[in-house]
């Protein structure tokens, strides 16, 4: 048994050494670690040795076993270190003063990002719907569960029009009740779930500063049916992020309070700007908010005409409000939102889509 521990070791050593991705470490780790891996064909094998050194030989393998997870678990260390460097030397590498090398103009970079998400969501069977601009004071407060005096209207101060009860929409969640109204009957009589996303500009009376704009963009999505779940959820935030930035991302999920929600999320994205260790454009943090999301709250789905007040858990589904500006931030490696909207051609075309 000793022997034959060596070989693998050596074995192991050598194999590690060349590992160069994480795809490549998982398969070595399924290779030594999984049922049918090298470590548990020895534990079968231990069967087969006289009883008086079996003990030996046992503890002989756990050992080993413990030594491979520790190496296995060094490496992704090492290997998630070095894809965060490459990244973060990739997105350093746009600047703001450099001459445009397109004087025929090109494509705002957030109308890319835009087309990007649009074409991830459609492959997965979403609609892509439009929205107004002006919006009124129903479809953006009310109808989400935000009655009037609601304390939740003070987080979304507005521009409010001379006309009576008109108002720019402050976020994209204002389109989902017409979006329930456009697909309800689709959903109720030929039983096709209601899956659409919406991008849009928002506005908002706040102050202004590296990751904070009053004119911004984001991009709302639902999927409504019966029994949708957080796993639901889960699934397409996490495929996603994983398509837009083409690796995996370090995010966190934490509770979040939206009245049209229950329960709601906050998903935040590890700064790909700082690496998590804090700068302005994370507001010194280390994490930025990204993607509010959470199951639609009952009186939504009421008030959408999808569920009655009988019934108000016939249908369920999920709602997400993706920061499109601040994603298109961590994707280019834009250190200022106000970029974005300064009209600087030279800053403004070094994007190029896919
Ligand atoms: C909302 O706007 C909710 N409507 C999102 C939502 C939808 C929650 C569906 C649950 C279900 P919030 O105010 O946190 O939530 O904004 C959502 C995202 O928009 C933020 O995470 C951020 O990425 C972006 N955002 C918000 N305010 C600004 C701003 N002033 N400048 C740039 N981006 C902003």
């Amino acid at each position: 048994m000793k022997e034959k521990i060596e070989a693998l070791r050596e074995k192991f050593q050598s194999q590690l050494a060349e590992v160069k991705d994480a795809n490549g470490l998982e398969e070595l780790r399924l290779s030594f670690m999984s049922k049918k891996g090298a470590v548990s064909e020895l534990m079968k094998e231990l069967a087969k040795i006289p009883n008086e050194q079996k003990k030996d030989a046992g503890q002989m393998i756990n050992s080993f076993k413990q030594e491979v997870a520790a190496k296995f678990d060094e490496r992704k260390k090492q290997l998630d270190a070095l894809a965060e460097k490459i990244l973060l030397e990739s997105t350093e590498s746009y600047d703001e003063s450099m001459p445009t090398a397109n004087p025929s103009g090109s494509y705002h970079p957030i109308t890319l990002i835009q087309r990007e998400l649009e074409d991830i969501f459609k492959s997965m069977g979403f609609d892509v719907e439009d929205y107004n601009e002006i919006v009124d004071d129903y479809h953006c407060f009310e109808a989400l569960n935000i009655p009037k005096f609601h304390p939740a209207r003070d987080m979304q101060d507005t521009y409010y029009l001379s006309t009576p009860n008109q108002l720019l929409k402050s976020h994209t969640s204002a389109a989902q009740n017409a979006i329930m109204i456009k697909y309800g009957n689709k959903l109720k009589k030929e039983g096709r779930p209601i899956r659409a996303v919406f991008p849009g500009r928002c506005f908002r009376n706040e102050a202004i500063d590296a990751c904070h704009e009053n004119t911004f963009f984001q991009m709302e999505g639902v999927m409504i049916d019966k029994n949708i779940s957080i796993s639901n959820l889960i699934y397409f935030m996490k495929t996603m992020l994983s398509e837009v930035f083409e690796r995996d991302v370090t995010v966190r999920l934490r509770p979040g309070f939206f009245p049209f929600v229950e329960p709601g999320f906050e998903l935040d994205i590890k700064c790909l700007i700082c690496g998590g260790d804090g700068c302005p454009s994370c507001k010194n943090s280390g994490w930025l908010e990204l993607c509010p999301c959470g199951m639609i709250h009952p009186n939504v789905l009421i008030h959408g005409g999808i569920n009655t007040e009988e019934d108000p858990f016939e249908y369920t589904g999920f709602a997400f409000g993706l920061g499109l500006t601040r994603l298109a931030m961590m994707k280019y490696g834009v250190k200022d939102i106000r970029v974005f909207n300064d009209g600087d051609i030279n800053a403004l075309s070094q994007f190029i889509s896919k």
